[in-house]
């Protein structure tokens, strides 16, 4: 139920956006996930701010949250899991089509 609200939810961000079409061609770490975690998590979870104990700044530090399934977990608002970003809207749906895509492919570091 909670999954079909959110998804209503991106759709309408979608339009506001204009980002409806989501290419998820050719995702890696370097060219995409990267910016989006910088963009989204860093001003809480560089290494300088820690907020919560994380540090996800790079992709070393980020990878243990990716094996965990805490990063899906959280973006993704799964039961068990901190909302983030915290307190504030969800990713953009295609952001999260984009760090499954790359999960999905390995996590590689490319
Ligand atoms: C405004 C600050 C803020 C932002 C932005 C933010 N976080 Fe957090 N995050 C926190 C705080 C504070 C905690 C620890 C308390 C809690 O879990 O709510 C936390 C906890 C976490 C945890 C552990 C939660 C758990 O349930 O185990 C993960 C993983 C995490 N954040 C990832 C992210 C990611 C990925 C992003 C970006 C999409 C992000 N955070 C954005 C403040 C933030």
């Amino acid at each position: 139920m909670s999954l079909f609200i959110a998804s209503c939810y991106y759709d309408k961000e979608e339009e506001l956006y204009g980002t409806a079409e989501c290419s998820t061609e050719g995702v890696t770490f370097s060219g995409n996930i990267l910016k989006i975690i910088e963009d989204n998590c860093y001003r809480c979870h560089d290494a300088a701010n820690n907020f919560g104990g994380i540090t996800i700044e790079g992709y070393d530090n980020l990878k243990p949250y990716v094996d965990s399934g805490a990063l899906i977990g959280v973006i993704k608002r799964e039961n068990g899991f901190s909302p983030m970003p915290k307190n504030e809207p969800p990713l953009l749906e295609c952001d999260i089509e984009k760090i499954e895509v790359w999960i999905m492919n390995g996590a590689l570091n490319n």
